[in-house]
């Protein structure tokens, strides 16, 4: 509808009986500059028959009509078209009766000696019902965007609430009965924190507090509450700060959802796996423990048995004066006696290097190098501090782990050098074993089948320490092991 400033045409109907008043208004309006379609009718049946048939802006009356009157003109039109604005146009009406009728409905009156009002009043009756039009029309759709809200609510899984500046709520979606075992009303008006047991509510109070501090919403902050039945719920809430006009925050509103089930899967798992570590941590250290056992017959029971049969062979061959053939058997003997005397402390070195805890942790990785190196024709260069840790356990560690990855490169690596490296950072000990054969494949690195690299990495981790590993193809593997000193 337009307000009569635009360049619309106006449609009004005028209802009154003399015809002179009837030229004067419409002079009156067409000197006002006002672009308008004006329909005259001066009784009641034309002014049914028009206000029935046609569609007009605004309605405009006189107020004393012969076997009529203004107050007729007006009920009747409140009937047919009530949001047309009604002007009543008078050559006399007293206070009172203009008060009747703009309480009856009328927009306005204007005095007939006082038309030049006329205009102003057209338009701003007209932008009254404009106003009026906007606001059902706002109102209908909060009620619609109301509407669509309660739908989204009633079909989520998510619990929707709203706190006040107490912390208390003021809205609580239905399904708090299903996942809290309460209703809307035994909510209300409690506070989140009344659901979760102690520690918790300390716990989520303290950093619910630093978003209220910083005026910020907070998201997927995972909370534990209780049901009614005693269980534990997880919720997964997120929500945003309310503010008032003048920034203050009033509350929060948002929504959890509920995650109980995978959370409690998840703790299942990491249960699991920290039973599964400590075996395996277990196993090991059996492992390690019957490995020095059994070192240790086979050094002292085996090692002496051998060097005894070597000094009687020795003794026999010393004294013999038989066949030379027969000398060269015995010869023969005491040689094989030899290499087997070696064979077992390498068993028993390889086992449970005694060496470890007779010359301690360098000296044995100096000599399992030098071993390593005449086994396999890889040359080795050593850079290694003397350092020694007072934890015999950590000592073993570092050297199984030199072990394993000098085996590694033997087994797959197909180099010509080696590099191994021992030192002290501040309180930090580094290993480091350098190879220039082929590299690995980056998914080797963290493969679930890389089970050498696992063993290192859970030998460490008892530990505190840290496993690196760096290669690229074709340009060698760099393993970089790092251990608090203390
Ligand atoms: N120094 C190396 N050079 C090249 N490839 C290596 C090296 N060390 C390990 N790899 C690769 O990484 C894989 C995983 O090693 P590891 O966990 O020790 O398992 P395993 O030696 O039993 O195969 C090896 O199978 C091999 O393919
Ligand atoms: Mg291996």
């Amino acid at each position: 509808m337009d307000t009569g400033s635009g360049n619309e045409e106006l449609k009004i109907l005028y209802l009154e009986d003399i015809e002179e008043d009837a030229v004067l208004v419409k002079r009156q309006l067409k000197q006002e500059g006002l672009s308008f379609k004006f329909d005259h009718v001066s009784a009641e049946h034309e002014f049914r028959d028009k206000l029935n048939s046609e569609k007009y802006d605004v309605i405009l009356s006189d107020y004393n009509l012969p076997g009529f009157s203004g107050i007729a003109a007006l009920l009747i039109s409140r009937k047919i078209c009530p949001d047309v604005p009604f002007i009543c146009i008078s050559g006399t009406i007293g206070e009172e009766m203009a008060v009747e009728l703009i309480h009856m409905g009328a927009s306005d009156y204007i005095l007939k000696d006082n038309l030049s009002k006329l205009h102003v009043a057209i338009q701003r009756s007209m932008k009254d019902v404009e106003e009026r039009n906007a606001r059902i029309k706002a109102e209908r759709m909060l009620v619609e965007s109301e509407a669509r809200l309660r739908d989204i609510i009633l079909s989520s899984y998510d619990l929707v609430w709203e706190i006040d500046r107490d912390w208390k709520y003021t809205y609580i979606s239905e399904n708090v009965k299903e996942i809290l075992g309460y209703t809307v009303n035994e909510v209300i008006r409690k506070s989140p924190f009344d659901f979760m047991p102690s520690g918790e509510k300390e716990r989520i109070t303290f950093l619910f507090n630093e978003h209220v501090r910083a005026k910020r919403a907070f998201r997927d902050m995972e909370n534990w509450n209780i049901h009614r039945n005693g269980n534990m719920i997880c919720l997964l809430t997120s929500g945003v700060p309310v503010f008032d006009d003048k920034g203050d925050i009033t509350g929060y509103r948002g929504a959890g959802k509920d995650i109980t089930d995978p959370k409690l899967a998840e703790r299942e798992i990491t249960n699991m796996r920290d039973s599964l570590e400590r075996l395996n941590q277990h196993l090991d250290e059996v492992r390690e423990e019957e490995r020095a056992s059994i070192a240790r017959e086979i050094h002292d029971q085996l090692g002496q048995s051998l060097t005894a049969l070597k000094i009687d062979v020795e003794w026999l061959h010393e004294r013999f004066s038989g066949s030379i053939k027969e000398a060269a058997k015995l010869e023969g003997m005491n040689d094989l006696i030899t290499i087997m005397i070696k064979d077992v402390q390498r068993i028993a070195s390889e086992l449970r290097p005694s060496i470890l805890d007779d010359l301690g942790l360098v000296s044995a990785m100096e000599w399992y190098i030098n071993e390593f190196e005449q086994r396999t024709g890889v040359s080795c260069r050593l850079k290694l501090e003397n350092i020694e840790f007072t934890d015999d356990k950590k000592n073993l560690t570092l050297y199984r782990i030199l072990q394993e990855a000098l085996t590694n490169v033997s087994r797959h690596a197909d180099a010509d050098n080696v590099e191994v490296s021992f030192f002290r950072m501040d309180d930090i000990i580094k290993l480091e074993i350098y190879d220039d054969g082929k590299g690995l494949a980056e998914e080797a690195i963290n493969s679930y089948k890389s089970l050498g690299f696992i063993g290192i990495r859970e030998r460490l981790k008892k530990h505190n320490g840290n496993l690196e590993i760096h290669s690229r193809q074709t340009e060698g593997t760099r393993l970089s092991i790092t251990l608090p000193f203390n």
